[in-house]
């Protein structure tokens, strides 16, 4: 029986397995009140609790959550420390309804530039989740696309230098098993909201063929209604991954005569 909170013209046989979101917009929402930067931080906690809550009840398989990212490390000393603090506040705070939810955390990133009290946090969350079979619930913290991508070479040459990798039998799959979340499928969605038209240095090899939804809510109003939205407009695309809309149709496996 479809739940009665679940938005009526949402197909829940095509939702999105992984949902991604670039979550923008904080400072502008509280610049725009008169208020100090990290009080749209504070403010975006409470669209990121709402937004795991609607995609669990959507049964999105997976979330990525953009929380942080490398070049944030250069914004100033204390907007960095106070999101540093919110970050493990949150995940104390939250703990307990993750696993109330099965849900599992992870993480995607240079983990080791955090504060170590925020590493402990994560880890933290991590540790305890480790065995949860629900929903992957997984922050990119301290996290650049090409940071990853050089961190997958970097694992990759030592493994070819150690006679583990035939330079020559390296294909995609292979090279993507270098990533730091291999066993993750690709973003079927990407969202970004704060309106900006960019990615961010997110997720770069993993978006290849991800929708995208720009969202020109700044992301503390960013809610369950907003997220319906990119589901439908997700729902409305037709994914043809280089084929002919013909083919698509026709159930095409790309074997073209
Ligand atoms: C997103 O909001 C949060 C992080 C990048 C950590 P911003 O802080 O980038 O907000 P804007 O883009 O300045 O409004
Ligand atoms: C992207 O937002 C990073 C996160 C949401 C964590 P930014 O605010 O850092 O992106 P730019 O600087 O506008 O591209
Ligand atoms: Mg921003």
């Amino acid at each position: 029986m479809r739940k009665p909170n679940l938005h009526p013209e949402i197909d829940l046989d095509r939702i999105p397995r992984h949902v991604a979101i670039i979550m923008d917009g904080n400072g502008r929402w509280a610049v725009e009140r008169g208020l100090e930067r990290n009080a749209g931080h504070r403010e975006g906690i409470g669209s990121v609790r709402e937004i795991i809550r609607a995609s669990r009840d959507y049964d999105v398989r997976v979330l990525t959550l953009y929380a942080f990212s490398i070049e944030n490390w250069n914004r100033p000393k204390g907007e960095v420390s106070e999101l540093m603090r919110l970050l493990e506040e949150y995940l104390e705070n939250e703990l307990a309804e993750v696993m109330e939810n099965r849900a599992r955390v992870r993480s995607i990133g240079r983990l080791d530039r955090l504060p170590p009290s925020t590493r402990r946090a994560v880890e933290h969350a991590v540790r305890e989740t480790e065995g949860n079979d629900g929903m992957q619930l997984v922050f990119a913290l301290s996290y650049g696309g090409r940071t990853e991508l050089v961190d997958a070479a970097r694992r990759l040459a030592r493994d070819a230098e150690l006679g583990k990798v035939d330079p020559e039998g390296i294909d995609e799959k292979a090279f993507a098993s270098y990533l730091y979340a291999p066993d993750l499928p690709d973003p079927d969605l990407l969202i970004r909201t704060g309106s900006e038209q960019r990615v961010s240095n997110f997720l770069l090899w993993q978006i290849a063929y991800s929708e995208i939804h720009l969202s020109g809510c700044m992301w503390p109003e960013f809610r369950r209604a907003e997220f319906e939205a990119a589901i439908l407009d997700y729902q409305r695309r037709e994914r043809r991954f280089g084929l002919t809309s013909a083919q698509v149709r026709s159930g095409g496996d790309g074997v073209v005569e």
